[in-house]
């Protein structure tokens, strides 16, 4: 097999002359948290990016297949959005909400158009963890109730809130913070009790839903928390109706549905701009983050104006929460992603490399399940087919190997077991081709 050959870019990077990696290393063991971790056994560092691309301080180049945890919407240093922030960088930094100011009110008449329905008050926060708390608070205000339902095999966030309604033992701890929260089964097919060849798969993990009301709580809830295709749990793609029937089953007991958009958001799915849209439902709060700000700290809580309207009983406010730089930023990806055509490049390359790594699957027995939709597409690796036993190992060592080749990827899933891909959506079908030979020579690698 001929070793694969990263497309061109036309982007110089700068000479690097900052500390070594070796440097870095030891003042983030000394200085940051422990609880930080690191992909690879040598670390990478990365010093310069452009569009789909990231370069390392050796000058080393790589197609960004993790995009920073699919923050990268537009691509890295995307120049519309450099420009919005130089300019607003440039002229007002910051001014408190207590102010009137243009952008933010701009950026959230723009931001609203997005979205469907009654679903057009926006309240903004400074990542997706706070946005999930945001969330969550309204939902219990509105509603007067306290229970909440959210599936296993979900992340929501690293604060309390976040974690409360996580169900992932990794990013979990021992602390109490999950009163009132209870974990219905994640509708998975490839592992869970109904499987892909179940036309009846939604409906019937959403029954968990009403079971879980029934037998854990008053039968009142104040909401249901739910990301459209659960990321870290590995790219999970959800039955046909099953969120549909789950929202039934909460609004039956009081509560709202909140769908939290921070990894599907803005296109990625290809078909639609959010992923709630793809199993035909509209929540009553959406939270987002990451590709919302193409890397800057935004991130937002969108709702009705009859549940907003409850953080009206008393002050409710966030110091940097849509600051001038960042709504002019997160206005600017809104543009990119229209003018650039963001999503149908979603829809369009996440088929072909779909259909590429249904491909692979026949000739790599490692490869358990391919799944995902637009540019968020996740391969689970097993030990063996029947048994599904997670091939964690072998997962890290294709991403090594993709390393070496030029490749960044990501993995997920409760034992690290698969692997995500979640570019940039930028990329091109030189990118898409690269991508495929790469997996196919890390697949042959791992089995070696
Ligand atoms: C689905 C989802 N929700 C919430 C969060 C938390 O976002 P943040 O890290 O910005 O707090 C994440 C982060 O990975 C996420 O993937």
């Amino acid at each position: 097999m001929t070793t694969p050959v990263l497309p061109p870019s036309s982007h110089q990077p700068k000479p690097y002359t900052g500390p070594s990696a070796e440097k870095v290393l030891a003042l983030r063991k000394e200085f940051l948290s422990p609880g930080l971790f690191l992909y690879y056994k040598k670390p990478i560092m990365l010093v310069e990016g452009s569009m789909q691309y990231v370069w390392d301080e050796t000058g080393k180049r790589y197609l960004d297949g993790l995009g920073g945890i699919v923050t990268i919407s537009a691509g890295h240093c995307h120049p519309h959005i450099v420009k919005a922030a130089r300019e607003q960088n440039e002229t007002l930094q910051h001014s408190t909400t207590i102010y009137l100011q243009p952008k933010i009110a701009e950026y959230a008449e723009k931001l609203a158009s997005k979205l469907p329905g009654k679903l057009k008050v926006c309240s903004f926060v400074n990542s997706g963890s706070e946005a999930n708390d945001l969330a969550l608070l309204m939902a219990r205000l509105y509603t007067g109730n306290y229970d909440v339902i959210a599936l296993r095999n979900a992340y929501h966030g690293g604060n309390a809130a976040g974690m409360a309604v996580t169900a992932h033992s990794s990013w979990k701890f021992n602390v109490p913070h999950s009163f009132g929260v209870h974990h219905a089964q994640a509708p998975y097919c490839y592992r869970g009790n109904y499987g892909y060849d179940d036309p009846e798969a939604g409906k019937k993990y959403a029954d968990d839903v009403k079971s879980v009301i029934d037998y854990a709580t008053s039968g009142k809830v104040a909401g249901f928390i739910a990301e459209s295709i659960q990321g870290v749990g590995g790219f999970v793609v959800f039955p046909d109706g099953y969120l549909q029937h789950a929202y039934e089953h909460i609004r039956a007991a009081g509560g709202v549905c909140i769908a939290d958009e921070v990894q599907t958001g803005f296109g990625r799915t290809g078909t639609h701009y959010w992923g709630f849209e793809t199993q035909g439902v509209i929540p009553d709060i959406v939270t987002m983050a990451k590709s919302i700000g193409n890397g800057a700290p935004l991130a937002a809580v969108v709702t009705t104006p009859e549940i907003a309207s409850v953080l009206a009983q008393k002050i409710h406010f966030n110091t940097f929460g849509g600051n001038p730089v960042v709504s002019a930023i997160g206005k600017a990806v809104l543009e990119v992603i229209e003018k650039e055509n963001l999503q149908q490049n979603s829809l369009n390359l996440g088929r072909y490399i779909l259909a590429g790594l249904e491909k692979l699957k026949q000739k790599h027995a490692i490869i358990g399940d391919v799944r995902g939709k637009g540019l968020m597409l996740g391969i689970e690796l097993v030990k063996d087919r029947a048994t599904k036993e997670p091939a964690k190992e072998a997962c890290a060592a294709v991403l090594e190997k993709a390393r070496d080749l030029g490749l960044l990827l990501g993995k997920g899933g409760l034992w690290g077991q698969t692997i995500r891909f979640s570019p940039p959506m930028c990329i091109t079908k030189a990118d898409a081709d690269f991508l495929l030979e790469v997996l196919d020579a890390a697949f042959d690698a791992a089995a070696a």
